[in-house]
């Protein structure tokens, strides 16, 4: 059904579940002897850090911010709002921010800079994918999934209006889906 709207697959299942192991080793390496906070950001995070966790073998907490800047389109506003806060404290923690997509990187710049005042110890971005060539503000994620091309995608958690976050796979969405 949701299918019939995907141009071409773009990161498979299998691709997909060898960058959750590929990066939660890595994670696992450069954390030890640390308690990391693991903070997702809602609602794109989602399958990715479930993901993820399960190869990460550490003590490590995990939390959810609800974080939004698309407003039902195919582009970024700089509007960028914190739907649901963090519920604990991240003063004096080591946090790995889990993020879906960094397209222009203005989501990230916010947030990274908003722990940094809260007085996080440090922050650093996991992401599945990084769009480069959306960027308007220079930000390089600390763990990479894979580099895609600058196109609109879906599935794995990426929506468009709130549609297609669950698919198993990252595709490309038919123009003619948000043409419409
Ligand atoms: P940024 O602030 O432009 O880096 O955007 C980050 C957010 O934009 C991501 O968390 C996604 O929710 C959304 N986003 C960016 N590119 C795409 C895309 O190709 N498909 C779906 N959502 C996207």
């Amino acid at each position: 059904m949701l299918e019939k709207d995907i141009e071409r697959v773009l990161v498979s299942e299998s691709e997909i579940d060898a960058i959750c192991k590929r990066l939660g080793a890595q994670i696992t390496k450069d954390y030890a002897g640390q308690k990391p906070l693991i903070v997702g950001l809602l609602k794109g995070c989602m399958p990715f850090m479930a993901e993820l966790i399960k190869h990460i073998d550490l003590y490590c907490e995990i939390e959810l911010m609800g974080v939004s800047s698309y407003h039902g389109g195919i582009s970024s506003s700089a509007d960028i709002r914190i739907t649901k806060d963090l519920e604990i404290t991240v003063k004096d923690r080591h946090i790995l921010i889990a993020e879906d997509i960094v397209d222009t990187g203005k989501t990230l710049d916010v947030i990274v800079k908003l722990l940094y005042h809260r007085g996080a110890a440090s922050v650093d971005v996991v992401t599945l994918l990084d769009k480069p060539a959306g960027r308007v503000l220079e930000f390089v994620p600390k763990y990479i999934g894979t580099v895609i091309p600058k196109e609109f995608v879906v599935g794995f958690g990426l929506d468009y209006d709130e549609m297609y976050r669950n698919l198993p796979y990252v595709g490309v969405l038919k123009p003619e889906v948000y043409k419409k």
